[in-house]
């Protein structure tokens, strides 16, 4: 039977995963975290499906030698390349960001229009259009993607006239269609969600995934009958944290994000699991 006080293991391609680790630590306050950020390797939005699957698969193995209860894909493109796999390949009860995320925004709506942005393979693979449509058939996906958002993000800009610039250049061509509703369909995005509000005007609702992703991650959790049923204090056990490179450039924009902070960030050789 599977333990229950064993943690959640969550990842993602490097750092964005983290807005979805702390959604997870407000609504799950009592649950352990093994987090692992392929540092190495990121980014996996400009990467092919195939690379994208092997990276996820090393990864989830690596989660498994943790002996995780349950695993949490925290990155839009791993969830829209690779999920089915990774359904496939493990016997515990896995999720992804972006069926999580489309739901809401079908709720948000209320023209039919929404919006997605995104990195190249998620928006290329157009999962979220899927996932909405079978949901609402009716309702209008136009997916934008917006691949300089994670170097801004990850060189700290979140509030800078550069983002302000290329986040308008990305965004006209919703606002000029109309969509009432956006999905911020990549984990570094809700770092830069002021900004991102701020130019679509009042008038749209912005979509966090990562919150939705939590919610219903506890849901399973009570469901299945894991929620952890001891008190796990803060220390170094509590929240674990693995990359495949630079820990300590890591722990430093976790620390940025995630208001516990990050006792420890060790590298490991992921290419070996
Ligand atoms: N974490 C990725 C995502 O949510 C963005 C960064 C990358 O391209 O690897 O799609």
């Amino acid at each position: 039977m599977m333990n229950k006080n064993a943690p959640i293991g969550v990842f993602d391609s490097g750092v964005g995963g983290l807005t979805v680790v702390r959604e997870i630590m407000r609504q799950l306050p009592n649950e352990k975290i093994v987090y692992f950020g392929d540092t190495a390797r990121v980014p996996y939005g400009s990467k092919s499906k195939e690379t994208v699957t092997r990276y996820s698969s090393q990864i989830v193995r690596f989660l498994l030698s943790q002996e995780v209860k349950t695993i949490v894909v925290a990155c839009n493109t791993a969830s829209a390349y690779a999920l089915d796999e990774i359904e496939k390949e493990v016997n515990l009860p896995v999720i992804g960001v972006v069926k999580p995320g489309a739901a809401v925004a079908v709720q948000a709506t209320s023209n039919g229009k929404i919006g997605v942005i995104a990195t190249e393979g998620t928006i290329g693979s157009k999962i979220y259009s899927k996932y909405i449509n079978e949901i609402d058939p009716s309702a209008s996906v136009v997916g934008k993607a917006c691949p300089l958002f994670v170097p801004l993000v990850e060189e700290g800009l979140w509030q800078d006239p550069v983002t302000d610039e290329i986040a308008k250049r990305y965004l006209t061509e919703l606002i000029d269609i109309g969509i009432d509703t956006l999905i911020l369909g990549c984990t570094h995005y809700p770092l830069i969600r002021s900004t991102l509000g701020r130019i679509m005007g009042e008038g749209v609702t912005l979509v966090n995934p990562a919150y939705e992703t939590a919610r219903e991650l506890k849901e399973l959790l009570e469901k299945e009958n894991l929620l952890n049923d001891e008190e796990a204090k803060l220390g170094d056990n509590k929240y674990r944290f693995y990359v495949s490179d630079a820990a300590e450039k890591f722990k430093r924009f976790a620390n940025s994000i995630i208001k516990y902070g990050i006792l420890s960030a060790k590298t490991i050789k992921i290419e070996e699991y």
